[in-house]
């Protein structure tokens, strides 16, 4: 019986021990090179920026911190937010009219899985179709079959679960307006169970003042904030008008160019103060996923700064680009823990903030976990991408051994203790 026991201690030490390696092994840590999405750790995603083969794929960072987790209590307008231009506008996706979608996509995955990672702005299109209210993608205010992804509802019924099933998390959406039916948002927001999170139009405040606080805003459960690029809805249908509360610069890749940032025809002038939140968009005219990756690094860092000038030295509110995920590891997480940083504390980072520090008292944490992008230094394309490259391979290569001296480690304690959990016995 006691040889058994003892057997059994040895065999359930090493399957424990051979768990722990696999388990370990199979969950690479950011920087590290991969070989797919799977080989990663939870909120990393395997990605190379380049079709040269001898550079590896490495895990990046899909998912941005959530600042309110870092500090609480300030006015919406203090916090930064990943934003996905066209949310609704996924690879893959068939028109739910069954036609062959003949539209750009945008994004890589569904709602519902983008705000699992992080993404609280959503930027969605939408129009009448077929009795009802649409997202599509399309021209001339009119939507057909082959533009037409599904209806709106079915998304906004995402966002409705997920609100209800995270209480302290606060979702935007900005509508690109087309529909002109008799109260058609209302209705459908109203259909979709998204009535009892609506943040009213009458706190929004409409001359540049701070916003409410986010604890206010969760504690009153009005935790949706919605606007649309149709003004005569503010009064008729309390949906707030977009740019009455945000400055906006150029979309398209007119609003990429290096060195300037218009406001779109729409907007305001960046540094218009009467309104209080920012929003930066970058994405090209046509969405290209490949390309999506360099846009998405330092060449948005680089916009972010240009716009923050052009803003009044305002940080970004929205942070808004197609296909979110792509990036060469200092991408759209890391533009936004940087806006969050200087939004939330004045520092660089939103990981450097903590409750009641003063202001830009960033001097001991700052920039000591891997992803702190340096912004004045990412404004070349070239030495981002190579910084990011020199130091997967660092971290790799001392990564993989220190794991293995670990888990040696590991198994000999569970081993050793099995056997002195048998003696005792
Ligand atoms: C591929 O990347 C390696 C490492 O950075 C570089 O030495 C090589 O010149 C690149 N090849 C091409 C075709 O760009
Ligand atoms: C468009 O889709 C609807 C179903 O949503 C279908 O009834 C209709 O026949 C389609 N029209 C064309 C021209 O394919
Ligand atoms: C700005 O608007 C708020 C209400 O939205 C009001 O309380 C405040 O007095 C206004 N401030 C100025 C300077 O007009
Ligand atoms: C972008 O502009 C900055 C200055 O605003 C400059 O330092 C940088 O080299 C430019 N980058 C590219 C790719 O043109
Ligand atoms: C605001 O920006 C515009 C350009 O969009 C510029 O003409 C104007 O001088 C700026 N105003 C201030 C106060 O900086």
């Amino acid at each position: 019986m006691e040889r058994i026991n003892f057997w059994l201690n040895v065999f359930f030490a090493t399957l424990f021990a051979a768990f722990f390696l696999f388990a370990w092994s199979s969950a690479l840590k950011e920087g590290e090179t991969c070989v797919n999405d799977k080989s990663c750790d939870s909120g990393l995603q395997c990605e190379t920026c380049t079709e040269n083969v001898t550079v590896p794929p490495r895990c990046i960072r899909i998912r941005p911190h959530n600042p309110l987790h870092k500090v609480s209590g300030l006015p919406f307008n203090r916090y930064s937010w990943l934003t996905t231009h066209n949310s609704f506008a996924r690879m893959a996706h068939k028109s739910d009219t069954g036609a062959v979608l003949l539209a750009p996509m945008n994004q890589q995955d569904s709602v519902t899985v983008q705000l699992e990672n992080g993404v609280r702005g959503l930027m969605l299109d939408m129009y009448d179709f077929e009795d009802d209210i649409w997202l599509c993608h399309s021209f001339h205010g009119r939507c057909f079959n082959y533009t037409a992804f599904q209806p709106a509802i079915n998304v906004l019924k995402e966002v409705q679960a997920f609100l209800e099933a995270n209480p302290t998390d606060i979702v935007t959406i900005i509508i690109e307006d087309y529909v002109t039916s008799q109260s058609g948002l209302t209705r459908i927001f109203k259909a979709s169970g998204l009535g009892k999170f609506w943040f009213p139009v009458s706190r929004m405040p409409s001359n540049g003042t701070n916003w409410p606080t986010v604890d206010s805003m969760i504690e009153d459960n009005q935790r949706l904030v919605v606007f649309t690029t149709k003004s005569s809805k503010e009064a008729s249908e309390g949906i707030a008008y977009v740019w009455r509360y945000f400055v906006e610069n150029q979309y398209g890749s007119d609003g990429m160019k290096n060195g300037s940032c218009p406001n779109r025809a729409e907007s305001a002038s960046m540094n218009t103060s009467s309104r209080s939140l920012v929003l930066l968009n970058h994405f090209p005219d046509t969405p290209d996923l490949t390309e999506a990756c360099k846009h998405n690094s330092a060449p948005l860092i680089t916009m972010m700064n240009t716009c923050h000038d052009a803003a009044g030295k305002r940080w970004p509110n929205f942070i808004s680009v197609d296909f979110y995920k792509r990036s060469d590891g200092e991408g759209p997480p890391a533009a936004v823990d940087f806006a969050n940083g200087q939004l939330v504390c004045g520092c660089n980072n939103i990981n450097s903030c903590r409750p009641k520090m003063t202001f830009g008292d960033c001097n001991t944490l700052e920039g000591s976990p891997a992803p702190a992008p340096t912004i004045e230094a990412s404004t070349s394309t070239t030495t981002a991408a190579g910084r990011g490259f020199k130091r997967s391979f660092a971290d790799s290569g001392s990564g993989q051994r220190l794991q293995f001296g670990w888990l040696m480690g590991t198994g000999l304690i569970i081993f050793s203790s099995s056997i002195t959990g048998f003696i005792t016995i």
